[in-house]
């Protein structure tokens, strides 16, 4: 199978290569300005790979070619980090929408499969989260179905949903395009998913605020509190990067099951709050170190408009229903919490924590 990955270098990316290129059946012509989360795969035959952005004049003469050549096109390039979609989101939005817009085009012009990530933020918010509190004993207000529930998000100036609403605009694209010229897709909705490479470390491999995973790690390891934004009530649900790269797999070997549909790829039974994840991750922290101070390490709430700046608005709680990639793909993760956290967690730790050997 020849597969097109637009964004290869990412943290997604970087794992959805280390499947694929396990396999010989799989040719992998990727785009990325970055690659130092790929460079184990840069001399690989199977594998081109072009150190660039993939939507300048020059690289889409090259792109349009591989869409003509390829069986299909996946594309992750995106900026997907919260603490960008208030502070720049005029990047955000062109990142998510228009740099993809001409990738679109082409997969409907050639008629290419397209497998666009998108996020689980095309939800936004529950409808449970405008409701009075207790309103969560019932799943119709909060579960997320991908062809049912609608798209909840806060005013304009809540510049927070910049990202959502660019990436619910690029989902009605691809459709657009299937309804009006045939374009095969499949739309995925990543629902937090964990691994090692995430993110960065502040300062140490980039810059700004990463997500929740990569800010806990650095507190842990730099010794500063770890800190929770409104107290950290918001809940997520966690899936480990294998089983959500599996999930892509099985997309890409079904593609009659696959075709054609959105599906939300997360674990519905790893849910926490970020204040119980914080606990569990200094607790993990004290297993790995074997440092037992770890266990009490200072946990702080700190106010969103601090910790994030105007116009950030956190989504309450996302809990996928994911019965349609049980049904269709046969996947079903089962990595506990406890286990995804330790792997990542050692990950981290030997990248960042433990001094190099000269
Ligand atoms: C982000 C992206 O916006 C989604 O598109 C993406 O699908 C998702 O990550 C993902 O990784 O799958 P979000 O979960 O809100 O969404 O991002 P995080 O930055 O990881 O924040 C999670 C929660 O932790 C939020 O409630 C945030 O306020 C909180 N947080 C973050 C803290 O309490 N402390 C921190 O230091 C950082």
């Amino acid at each position: 199978m020849r597969v097109v990955i637009l964004g290869c270098g990412g943290f997604v990316g970087s794992h959805l290569l280390d499947n694929l290129l396990g396999d010989e059946s799989y040719l992998i012509e990727g785009w990325d300005p970055e690659d130092r989360k790929i460079r184990h795969h840069l001399g690989n035959p199977r594998f081109t790979f072009h150190r660039s952005v993939a939507n300048s004049p020059e690289a889409l003469v090259e792109v349009e070619r591989a869409v003509q050549e390829c069986d299909v096109v996946i594309n992750l390039a995106a900026i997907c980090n919260p603490s960008d979609y208030n502070t720049r989101p005029v990047s955000v939005i062109h990142a998510s929408l228009f740099d993809v817009y001409p990738v679109i085009q082409l997969c409907a012009k050639y008629r290419r499969w397209l497998v666009s990530f998108s996020t689980s933020e095309v939800y936004g918010r529950t409808i449970a989260s405008y409701l009075p509190a207790g309103t969560y004993d019932d799943p119709d207000l909060y579960e997320l179905r991908e062809d049912e529930t609608p798209l909840v998000m806060g005013p304009i100036q809540n510049q927070r949903w910049s990202y959502a609403c660019a990436k619910q605009m690029a989902e009605r694209l691809v459709y657009a395009h299937h309804a009006e010229d045939g374009l095969p897709f499949t739309i995925v909705r990543p629902l937090n998913f964990f691994g090692p490479r995430m993110d960065y470390i502040p300062s140490r491999d980039g810059d700004g605020v990463p997500r929740v995973l990569a800010c806990f790690m650095a507190a842990l390891m730099s010794g500063q509190p770890m800190q929770l934004v409104d107290g950290g009530q918001a809940r997520r649900t966690i899936v480990s990067i294998h089983e959500a790269v599996d999930a892509v797999r099985r997309m890409l070997e079904r593609p009659s099951a696959a075709q054609n549909q959105a599906f939300n790829i997360g674990n519905p039974h790893n849910e926490v709050t970020m204040a119980e994840l914080a606990d569990l991750m200094r607790r993990t922290y004290a297993k790995i170190t074997g440092d037992a101070r770890f266990n009490d390490h200072p946990i702080v709430t700190v106010s969103a408009e601090r910790f994030y700046g105007q116009g950030y608005e956190d989504c309450d709680r996302r809990m996928p229903d994911i019965g349609k990639a049980q049904r269709l793909l046969g996947w079903n993760p089962t990595m506990a919490l406890p286990e995804v956290l330790l792997e990542t967690m050692r990950a981290y730790h030997e990248a960042y924590a433990v001094p190099a050997v000269a």
